[in-house]
């Protein structure tokens, strides 16, 4: 019986599974049948294998793939299972492993007896990361499996580092395309901007990314332009790019627009519009004038009214200047001059004073005198004062006067001698109207005797 169950544990293992359950039988059998009838059954059971059982490894060859058993020459058996061990040639590397074909003949059924760990998983030191075509090989050494990464890259000239990249191996020999892209340094911008000296060092160059707008590509609105001296220009607003245009300018009040002038830059009233006489400054001796407030291509000519201090030099013959007028507005002797006596028409029994021209105004007062005025002054002073007229011949007596102080008065009166119907001269009842004297040429007067 002890045999039997031996021969049971030795048996392959689908025929020990088989086995197992007919000894489980056997068991039951033991229990209430005899040992005879449960031999019987062992026997039945292992009637199949009755042949190899008894055959023995020294007899049999591995398969490929698997080694004899160190005590193969006494093992019994005829199988791989029974006779030969697994080689690393049968074994698959799990992940993380990688099989090595020279350990192809050991015997072994595990990754660590059958594979190399790769790469993958061993740790780099810092600035360095294991290399992407080294994850899946064997490797177990920073020389063997690690790579240097792009922050250990200096990137050329005009040049940035893919920040994205920094903690990435590059692949061998492409250290500055992997690792670095073109900066706006080597972007050209396009009419229209300029490079942003702040921008210089981004990556993914456009005009967008590294050119600020000039004002040649500001949209001005109606009336406005950018002048050829802001074209190149930053754009910092439209504003600030756009001039106006006298087009775009509204004159203000006196000013009218000039079409010649539309296309011009401009903001003020100097600049865009033509000039009325309503806003034209007259010059010294000039008054505006409202009539022409209207009218363009302004001058004093045009726009304004002679004052009479222009016409003072022509204040001449029977005028005379008059500076009372300088600013009254006028060009003719009438309205700026004054009149002299000359002008004047005196009333019935005067006549004009002499030398009318000399005297300015036009009173009756001032220029007229009575007609006996001028029978005096044709007459001449006596020679000797003491004797009057006294002795003078007719004819001398006519044409002779006398001068008296007139003690009342404190003037010297001037008296005619008349000779009289007795013979004699004698100063005579002529008089002159005590009101009005009579201009003589040495300033004294002819006063009617009293
Ligand atoms: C990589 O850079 C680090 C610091 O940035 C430095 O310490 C290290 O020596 C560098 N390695 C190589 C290989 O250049
Ligand atoms: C008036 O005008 C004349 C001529 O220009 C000038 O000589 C004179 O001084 C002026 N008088 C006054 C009061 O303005
Ligand atoms: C006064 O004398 C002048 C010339 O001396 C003469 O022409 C004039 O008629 C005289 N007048 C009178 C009223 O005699
Ligand atoms: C007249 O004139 C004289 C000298 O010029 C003077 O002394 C005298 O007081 C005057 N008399 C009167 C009444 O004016
Ligand atoms: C001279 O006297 C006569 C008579 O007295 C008079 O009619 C005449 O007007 C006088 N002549 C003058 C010049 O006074």
């Amino acid at each position: 019986m002890k045999k039997v169950l031996l021969v049971l544990l030795a048996l392959p293992s689908r025929a020990y599974k088989q086995s197992l359950g007919a000894s489980l039988e056997l068991q039951e059998l033991l229990s209430s049948k005899s040992v005879a009838e449960a031999t019987r059954l062992v026997e039945e059971e292992l009637e199949g294998s009755t042949e190899s059982a008894t055959a023995n490894c020294h007899d049999y060859t591995c398969g490929d793939g698997w080694a004899p058993k160190p005590n193969h020459a006494d093992l019994p058996g005829s199988s791989d299972a029974e006779c030969c061990q697994q080689t690393c040639k049968l074994f698959t590397c799990s992940k993380g492993f990688v099989p090595n074909p020279s350990y192809a003949t050991n015997v072994g059924s595990s990754a660590e007896q059958c594979c190399d760990k790769t790469c993958e998983g061993f740790s780099c030191p810092a600035h360095l990361q294991v290399a992407p075509q080294k994850l899946h090989s064997a490797g177990n050494t920073v020389e063997e499996c690690c790579a240097e990464t792009c922050e250990n890259v200096t990137c050329a000239a005009n040049y940035a580092a893919r920040a994205e990249r920094k903690a990435k191996v590059h692949p061998p020999g492409e250290a500055q395309d992997f690792c670095c892209a073109a900066t706006c340094a080597l972007h050209t911008c396009s009419a229209g901007s300029v490079a942003d000296p702040t921008r210089l060092h981004l990556t993914e160059p456009s005009d967008e990314q590294c050119c600020k707008s000039t004002c040649l590509s500001a949209v001005c609105p109606k009336g406005s332009k950018v002048p050829a001296a802001k074209e190149h220009q930053v754009m910092t607003s439209t504003e600030q790019c756009c001039d106006t245009l006298c087009g775009g300018y509204t004159c203000g009040k006196g000013w009218h627009a000039d079409p010649l002038r539309e296309a011009k830059f401009g903001n003020t009233d100097q600049a865009c519009c033509t000039r009325t006489c309503s806003v034209f400054a007259c010059s010294e001796g000039w008054a505006s004038n409202a009539e022409v407030a209207d009218f363009v291509g302004v001058s004093d000519e045009v726009c304004c009214k002679k004052k009479c201090v222009q016409y003072q030099d022509k204040c001449t013959g029977d005028y005379a200047p008059n500076p009372a007028a300088n600013d009254t507005v006028g060009d003719f002797a009438e309205v700026c001059c004054s009149r002299t006596c000359a002008l004047h028409h005196c009333p019935a029994g005067k006549v004009l004073v002499p030398n009318p021209k000399d005297a300015v105004g036009s009173t009756d007062d001032l220029c007229c005198e009575d007609v006996i005025c001028s029978d005096f002054r044709n007459k001449t002073v006596v020679e000797d004062s003491t004797k009057g007229c006294n002795g003078l011949t007719k004819e001398k007596c006519g044409s002779s006067k006398v001068e008296l102080t007139n003690t009342r008065t404190n003037k010297t009166d001037v008296l005619a001698c008349n000779w009289s119907i007795w013979g004699i001269c004698s100063l005579g009842p002529g008089h002159v109207p005590q009101e009005r004297p009579c201009q003589v040429p040495n300033g004294n007067f002819i006063q009617s005797t009293r």
